[in-house]
């Protein structure tokens, strides 16, 4: 396993895991990768590390440049373990290394292993390391998505290593975009930003707001592949600029599931609706559909509406686990509406309600029908959605 120059002297060493199918609930049909990064300077820095179960190779990738005894500095962006479960192998190799990270990522490093001997040189946002040649700029983006979450920016080659930030669940042939087809990483990353940073736009926005100031011609995430070139480079930061504002496409989303064909003939009908209206359309079934598949949809719409049919009296479960997860992703700025089918006890698409109510969304009141719809309800619920539609 040899290591890949990104920049003179900067090399990969990162590891592609190509049979990862599901990362914590959300399906990655493309793997992953987890990318770290050896700065080869009088100072020599390994950048983040790898899942436990491919440390052997990033331990050789590392090992194809330098012997890990050499190492001075070991900086973790991060402390989620995709990206620091081999910490305890990476320290045993360079036990005389200092680890460059912020007071949460400390606090995190011996929340998870056991750091007894471990040398730490913590640093605050905005502070700056020399290695010799270059400096190694820490910017800390805290919720973005953990609390200790950061970046590093190493001035002198214009290189942000970003982690989780502009990454995508994708390994690919190449780890440079620029070898790639555009539209499928950015689809990746897309995919990327919508299940894991959906919620922290905020933070998002200031952030990449913040990297503004810096000269960057190159963005190394700690997933997929590498954005190297100014139109690679600026399409992920447009794309990051739009998702993190908050704003949309005007689009519409109907998620829904169905048992008996009564959720599915009410799910069609509100998309008609929205044919009608002009408004670009997407309707996931919960059957067919993962969920993770479905919230990128999210990123562009402005009109939601989610249907279930009811089950022992309960909203249906698969709907039950997408709302939960759709609320905990936290999309803003959407107008809304419920729709089901019962047989005998109406009432669970309030629940749908009181999420879009928690989330702040503007509503219209949910509507459900008892067993089939027939003909006359299919008329009234199609007049009920045109009063969300603007
Ligand atoms: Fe890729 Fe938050 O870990």
């Amino acid at each position: 396993m040899k290591a890949i120059e990104i920049k003179k002297d900067i090399y990969w060493t990162g590891v592609k895991d190509w049979n990862l199918v599901e990362f914590h609930g959300y399906l990655t049909p493309r793997g992953s990768t987890y990318n770290s990064y050896l700065i080869m300077d009088e100072k020599i820095t390994l950048v983040d590390g790898a899942k436990h179960y491919l440390s052997d190779e990033m331990v050789a990738r590392v090992k194809s440049v330098v012997d890990f005894s050499k190492i001075d500095y070991v900086v973790v962006n991060h402390v989620e373990m995709d990206h620091s479960g081999n910490m305890p192998v990476i320290m045993k190799l360079a036990p005389q290394a200092t680890i460059l990270t912020n007071a949460a990522g400390q606090k995190a490093l011996s929340e998870h292993y056991d750091t007894e001997g471990w040398k730490f040189q913590i640093v605050k946002s905005g502070d700056s390391v020399s290695i010799g040649k270059r400096t190694l700029t820490f910017v800390t983006t805290p919720m973005l998505h953990w609390p200790d979450s950061m970046v590093t920016y190493v001035k002198e080659d214009k290189l942000l290593l970003s982690n989780d930030g502009f990454g995508q669940h994708y390994a690919a042939d190449s780890i440079f975009v620029k070898d790639l087809a555009l539209d499928v990483v950015c689809e990746e990353a897309k995919k990327y930003y919508a299940n894991i940073l959906f919620p922290y736009g905020m933070q998002a926005e200031k952030a990449v707001d913040g990297l503004g100031g810096l000269d960057i011609e190159m963005i190394a995430p700690g997933h997929g592949c590498i954005w190297s070139g100014k139109k690679e480079v600026e399409t992920i930061v447009n794309l990051y600029n739009y998702w993190a504002s908050g704003q949309n496409k005007g689009k519409a989303v109907i998620v829904y599931d169905t048992m008996w064909g009564a959720t599915a003939t009410l799910a069609n009908a509100v998309m008609e609706v929205f044919q009608d209206a002009g408004i670009p359309v997407v309707k996931r079934c919960l059957t067919h559909t993962h969920i993770s598949e479905i919230i990128p949809d999210f990123l562009d719409a402005k009109y939601v509406a989610i249907g279930t049919p009811t089950l022992n009296n309960e909203i249906f479960p698969r709907v039950a686990g997408f709302v939960t997860y759709m609320k905990g992703l936290k999309p803003k700025n959407k107008k809304a509406f419920a729709f089901g089918s019962y047989g005998w006890k109406p009432g669970v698409v309030n629940q749908i309600q009181k999420v879009y109510e928690e989330l702040g969304w503007e509503t219209i009141p949910p509507f459900e029908e008892k067993y089939t719809p027939k003909s006359d309800v299919v008329e009234r619920l199609k007049e009920h959605v045109k009063t969300m539609i603007d």
